[in-house]
């Protein structure tokens, strides 16, 4: 018995780690493909849109346009945000991660509030002094 006991940890510790390495794939792996469709009506639905704006750069909440976050951290965030008491937690069953990931892909579709360089004449003037 004594003499098997080492072999017996060196495979449990080889399929901890096996299961270790199966667990964390499909977080860093492929993503969820989000329909931005039903993502904008969700946004809507679980009154996101009224603490962080219809465009997501507004209202009380943090700016979500364009996402901070991968979006593995998105659904991560969602189910157990930072502080509960100002951004409540998503974890109704009914909040699959598909949804969730449905708001990602909206979010990402969304047009950026920032205006490119080009569109901004005073940096555009700044610019062409400084090449001058
Ligand atoms: C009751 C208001 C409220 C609602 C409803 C709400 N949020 Fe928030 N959310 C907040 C606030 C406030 C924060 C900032 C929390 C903090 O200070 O830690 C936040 C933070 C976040 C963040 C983190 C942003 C970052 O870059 O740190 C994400 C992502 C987010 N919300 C997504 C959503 C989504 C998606 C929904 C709808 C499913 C939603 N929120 C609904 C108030 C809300």
């Amino acid at each position: 018995m004594t003499r098997i006991r080492p072999v017996g940890l060196a495979l449990l510790a080889i399929g901890a780690l096996f299961v270790g390495v199966q667990a964390t794939a499909p977080q860093r792996g492929s993503d969820l493909i989000g329909d931005i469709d039903s993502g904008e009506v969700l946004f809507k639905e679980y009154t996101c849109h009224g603490c962080h704006g219809s465009t997501a750069e507004n209202g009380l909440g943090t700016r979500l346009n364009p996402p901070r976050m991968r979006q593995a951290r998105f659904i991560q965030y969602l189910r157990n945000p930072t502080n509960p008491e100002r951004m409540p937690p998503y974890q109704q069953p009914e909040v699959s991660d598909q949804k969730l990931a449905d708001i990602y892909a909206f979010l990402q579709s969304l047009p950026s509030a920032s205006p490119d360089v080009e569109d901004i004449p005073v940096l555009q003037a700044i610019l062409g002094e400084l090449r001058n």
